[in-house]
């Protein structure tokens, strides 16, 4: 098992108002390898920041104020800052909201063509051409799509297209933030199971966001909890989702609807705290069934509980 892209401590996020705002607070997480990590957790939790951080797009307005945060590279070690360069060949991106991301008045051909980063220019713009259509066919999409505008695709098709993108130079990680989010569920399925085949072909690192957690059941190897801007629990999905550890993934585990089971589902209390003023000890405690005392004033690290599992709590 390989490291991927490494994250010791990190602490990143955003300024408000000239103050530290940390989206990503204390995170300490890898990307391995041949696997598909899943990162879950409630709306404003960071996940997309983590995300973006992991892709190394920092600088502004994204801030990496504390840790560190390095890429491993056929053998180097890049600095996450220093991933720009790589971006593509080493690692890709597919944002969330991407169905808006196509521009509408120019073809899918174009755009792609203009999307691949310079250095890949010299194989010529047919050879690059036949490339994209070889990449289509691969997950199912017509080559006469390329000559498209987006408009005259339906949301599934849209999101292939942005698939085959970020596949394309084959990429040691490819990063999907709610890749399924604005689709039906049909779609949804089509889509999870295309980028599991990609992965399955390429053997690189596919790393999922999502806050649907049959996603992450569906497709992910390991998954990562995220709450108010930690992870709180990380281990192979498989285990986690059977015997969840933390008290937020047991809730989180718990509210799943379940086929034949009318039992009422407890539902979590309350909402997620803000970040600028978060509680202290433990962010979670202000909704957690079981705090103590000790949750109030000590922030729990993130501890290996079980081999491969790891939660931040003081009592699991
Ligand atoms: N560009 C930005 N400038 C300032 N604050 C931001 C920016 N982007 C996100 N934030 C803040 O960072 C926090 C985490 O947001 P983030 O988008 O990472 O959460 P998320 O888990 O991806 O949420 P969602 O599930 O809704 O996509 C939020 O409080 C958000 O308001
Ligand atoms: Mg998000």
């Amino acid at each position: 098992m390989t490291d991927l892209v490494r994250l010791e401590h990190v602490h990143a996020g955003y300024l408000a108002a000239g103050r530290e705002v940390h989206a990503v607070h204390d995170v300490t997480l890898a990307v391995h390898d041949d696997e598909i990590l899943g990162i879950a957790g409630e709306s404003g939790g960071g996940k997309s920041t983590l995300i973006k951080l992991i892709y190394g797009q920092v600088g502004h307005p994204l801030h990496l104020f504390a840790g560190t945060a390095t890429a491993f590279i056929d053998g180097e070690v890049v600095p996450i800052a220093g991933l720009r360069p790589y971006w593509w060949d080493f690692i890709s991106y597919i944002p969330q909201g991407s169905m808006s991301v196509l521009n509408p008045v120019l073809r899918i051909e174009d755009q792609m063509l203009d999307a691949i980063p310079p250095r890949h220019r010299h194989r010529g713009r047919p050879a690059l051409r036949a490339a994209l259509v070889e990449m289509f066919e691969q997950i199912g999409l017509q080559a006469d799509v390329l000559r498209a505008y987006p408009h005259l695709l339906s949301g599934g098709m849209r999101q292939r297209v942005l698939v085959a993108l970020a596949a394309f130079l084959h990429p040691r990680i490819m990063l999907a933030d709610e890749p399924t989010t604005a689709l039906d569920v049909v779609t949804q399925k089509r889509i999870l199971l295309l980028l599991r085949e990609l992965q399955m072909r390429m053997r690189n690192a596919v790393v999922i966001v999502s806050h649907d957690l049959g996603v992450h059941y569906q497709l992910t190897h390991r998954i990562a909890i995220a709450y108010a801007g930690e992870i709180v629990e990380v281990g192979p999905t498989e285990q986690v989702f059977a015997a969840p550890l933390h008290p937020y993934t047991r809730a989180l585990v718990d509210s799943i609807p379940r086929v034949g089971d009318d039992a009422r589902r407890e539902g979590l209390d309350g909402r997620p705290p803000s970040l600028q003023e978060p509680p202290p000890g433990c962010r979670f405690h202000p909704r957690c069934p079981v705090s103590q005392d000790i949750c109030r004033r000590v922030a729990p690290e993130l501890t290996t509980k079980a081999p491969e599992r790891q939660a931040a709590c003081h009592f699991c």
